[in-house]
């Protein structure tokens, strides 16, 4: 059976964009492929980053059919490679956060237990988040269209955006505007993370 790894590695590369088989050695190295999605919310397990990632992806491809069922001049304003690229690396800034520690836990008698879980840890680049993911990407040589790079960008307007400042909130508003992928991945991250991930 294919392994989610092989399922990301056939996906990402089949968008034949520049630079693909380098980003996947890049992810490797910064522990892209077991690292949890979360510490204690969405799929905070070995390898849910990437499960997280599948899940967005998949759900992001099935909202495009619809979408173009609806009006078929979609097909061309959500490119199905930028849906590809843009949901499996929208979270790749989570890449080296989280530490591995043991926590205590009460288990089901009411007793307290080690278990293993997770820290976070920015200190090895506090960038911020899309803003982080699409930075990695293109420092790492991976091209990225502008509605791939916005996409990412504002992927987690649902909790940043409360603490944006005016302008921010403009570059928002503008980008949804003009950039239907911004609220694709936006839809499609939220039922993932929230619904299907749902604890
Ligand atoms: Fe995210
Ligand atoms: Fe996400």
């Amino acid at each position: 059976m294919e392994t989610n790894k092989e399922k990301f590695m056939a996906l990402l590369k089949s968008t034949n964009r520049e630079g693909v088989d380098n980003i996947i050695q890049v992810l490797e190295d910064m522990g892209f492929f077991t690292a949890p999605a979360s510490t204690k919310f969405h799929l905070s397990n070995e390898g849910g980053l990437l499960q997280h990632s599948l899940n967005v992806c998949e759900m992001a491809l099935g909202l495009r059919d619809l979408i173009i069922q609806k009006n078929p001049d979609f097909e061309s304003r959500l490119p199905k490679e930028s849906v590809i690229i843009a949901s499996l690396l929208h979270d790749v800034c989570k890449s080296d956060i989280y530490k591995e520690t043991m926590k205590k836990q009460k288990n089901k008698d009411g007793q307290w237990e080690e278990v293993k879980g997770y820290d976070v840890d920015h200190g090895q680049y506090p960038f911020g988040h899309g803003e982080k993911s699409v930075i990695l990407l293109l420092q790492n040589g991976f091209k990225l269209t502008n509605d791939e790079a916005l996409a990412i960008r504002w992927h987690m307007q649902a909790w940043d955006l409360p603490f944006q400042s005016y302008e921010a909130k403009g570059n928002f508003n503008k980008a949804k505007e003009i950039c239907p992928l911004v609220q694709l991945l936006i839809t499609a991250d939220g039922l993932a993370s929230q619904v299907l991930e749902g604890k």
